[in-house]
């Protein structure tokens, strides 16, 4: 049989797990990115929906902008496992349920600040981080919910991306990465740093007024 290059292969005990070191290295990056007020706000009793509008709005200039940059890419565009992960038409049916209209969408700002993808490994990581923004999606929709109530339930097309397939979702993207560079120093090397900027260009935007 053929082997499926998206079928996890068992890591050898001497190699580097690209998933392991994108946690541990891209950990401070990501309490920082929590730390943005944009998003500790959606904590905050006297959250409004204008915030939550907001935010959406700056996800959407960001995940817009980045997106096409990812799937342009062959073997991302082509992947079983991939090609359905792109956010921005979540974040648009999102918008456009809290009343931002089509020519509203096409005139908001997008970013233009992002990092550097010139190589598979880096578009990867870049990946990473948009995709693992749907595990915390979990805790963020929760909040939504008890906060907003049943008004914000069809709102929430991005925070709850895959549903209740989140975790299998995760566990293929997991052995996706696995599978192309685990035991790679130099390819990891680039996915982490890829995955660093890209919260920290992420954490730039959110700031932006
Ligand atoms: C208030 C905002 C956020 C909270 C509370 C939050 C929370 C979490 C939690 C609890 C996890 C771990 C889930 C698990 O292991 O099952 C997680 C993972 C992750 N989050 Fe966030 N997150 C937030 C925002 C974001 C954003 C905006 C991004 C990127 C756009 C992001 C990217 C990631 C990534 C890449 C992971 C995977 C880490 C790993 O390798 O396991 N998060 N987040």
């Amino acid at each position: 049989m053929k082997p499926n290059q998206d079928m996890l292969i068992p890591l050898a005990e001497n190699k580097s797990s690209v998933m392991v070191l994108l946690k541990s290295e891209t950990s401070t990056a990501h309490r920082q990115l929590e730390r943005n007020r944009s998003l500790s706000r959606l904590f905050q009793s006297d959250y409004s929906i204008l915030e939550y509008q907001e935010l959406i709005g700056k996800f959407y200039g960001f995940f817009s902008a980045i997106e096409p940059l990812i799937f342009n890419d062959v073997k991302i565009g082509n992947s079983q496992v991939l090609r359905h992960r792109s956010k921005t038409a979540s974040l648009a049916s999102d918008l456009a349920l809290l009343g931002v209209n089509g020519s509203m969408l096409t005139a908001s700002p997008c970013c233009e600040n992002l990092p550097l993808l010139d190589s598979f490994a880096r578009r990867m990581g870049a990946f990473y981080v948009l995709e693992g923004s749907t595990l915390g999606g979990r805790i963020i929709s929760k909040r939504l919910k008890e906060h907003f109530g049943e008004s914000i339930l069809d709102k929430l097309n991005y925070y709850q991306s895959y549903g209740d397939d989140l975790m299998t979702e995760w566990a293929a993207f997991q052995h996706f990465m696995a599978n192309h560079f685990d035991g790679k120093t130099s390819e990891i090397t680039e996915v982490v740093s890829a995955a660093t900027e890209t919260f920290s260009c992420l954490d730039s935007w959110l700031q932006k007024a």
